[in-house]
């Protein structure tokens, strides 16, 4: 979906997602929980930049992702930000932010336990002492079902799509079978076919490894998509296990 598909990316998800909406509620979350004062905000699986576009105002903004045709819409809608291209397991910008957010699930993608730790890792070297993590998850094996079908579709007079959907589960890894038809004015009907690949991890797994990346983090059962949530995890502005050093009294 994100190469061959990414000119399709906002047609098939605009009209189901707020992103302006979403993207106040996170703002909140940083703000509430932030503690390092600044206004950098980097977002990482950016996409098409949708949450950027509403998040640029408010912070100076960068975004990350693999796909060199997600960049490519993402760039023409926020002109100014600076967009990278990068795995989000490893990538390295040799810069700190005060939030980093990873949203609408894009985290599923790493999808064994060891890439998700080196994940949640490179967000906290990109994190500022004080700085906010926002990750929206993938559903987990009590929330994902097999053998389950789903029709999505678009209708607009020049762009027809009906994606339908099968379920399955492998592991702890999701396998979802879409085959999209796509029919555009001018330009004729092509059907496509994608697996995708994502983990399955509990939310207790995931907690663990942000805690063990040094962070404070919790659990929002109220995310924005249902049996979702999101993670909030804050670096501490003093490292745990190295109390501030006490001033002795003369
Ligand atoms: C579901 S989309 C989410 C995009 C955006 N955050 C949004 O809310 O619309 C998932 C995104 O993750 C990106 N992605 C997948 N694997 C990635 C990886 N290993 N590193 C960085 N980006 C990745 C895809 O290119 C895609 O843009």
């Amino acid at each position: 979906m994100y190469s061959d598909l990414a000119e399709y990316y906002d047609a098939v998800y605009s009209g189901k997602k707020d992103y302006r909406k979403e993207s106040d509620r996170i703002v909140g979350l940083a703000r509430r929980n932030g503690r390092s004062g600044g206004r950098e905000w980097l977002d990482v699986a950016c996409g098409t930049g949708q949450h950027i576009r509403y998040l640029s105002p408010r912070f100076r903004c960068t975004g990350v992702d693999a796909s060199p045709q997600m960049l490519r819409i993402a760039r023409r809608r926020n002109p100014g930000v600076r967009f990278v291209r990068g795995d989000m397991r490893s990538f390295r910008l040799r810069r700190q932010f005060d939030v980093v957010s990873c949203l609408f699930s894009a985290i599923g993608h790493v999808n064994t336990l060891s890439a998700l730790r080196r994940t949640i890792e490179c967000f906290v070297r990109h994190l500022k002492p004080g700085g906010v993590v926002l990750i929206e998850p993938w559903l987990t094996r009590k929330t994902f079902f097999a053998g389950r079908v789903h029709l999505l579709t678009v209708d607009t007079p020049d762009l027809k799509i009906a994606r339908a959907t099968y379920s399955m589960v492998h592991g702890s890894q999701s396998i979802l079978r879409m085959h999209y038809l796509i029919a555009e004015r001018g330009r004729g009907v092509r059907h496509t076919a994608i697996r995708e690949v994502s983990g399955l991890f509990d939310h207790s797994t995931t907690l663990r490894l942000l805690r063990n990346a040094g962070l404070q983090a919790r659990f929002l059962r109220r995310g924005f998509l249902p049996d979702r949530g999101l993670f909030v995890g804050v670096r501490p502005v003093v490292p745990p296990n190295r109390p501030a050093p006490s001033r002795s009294r003369r």
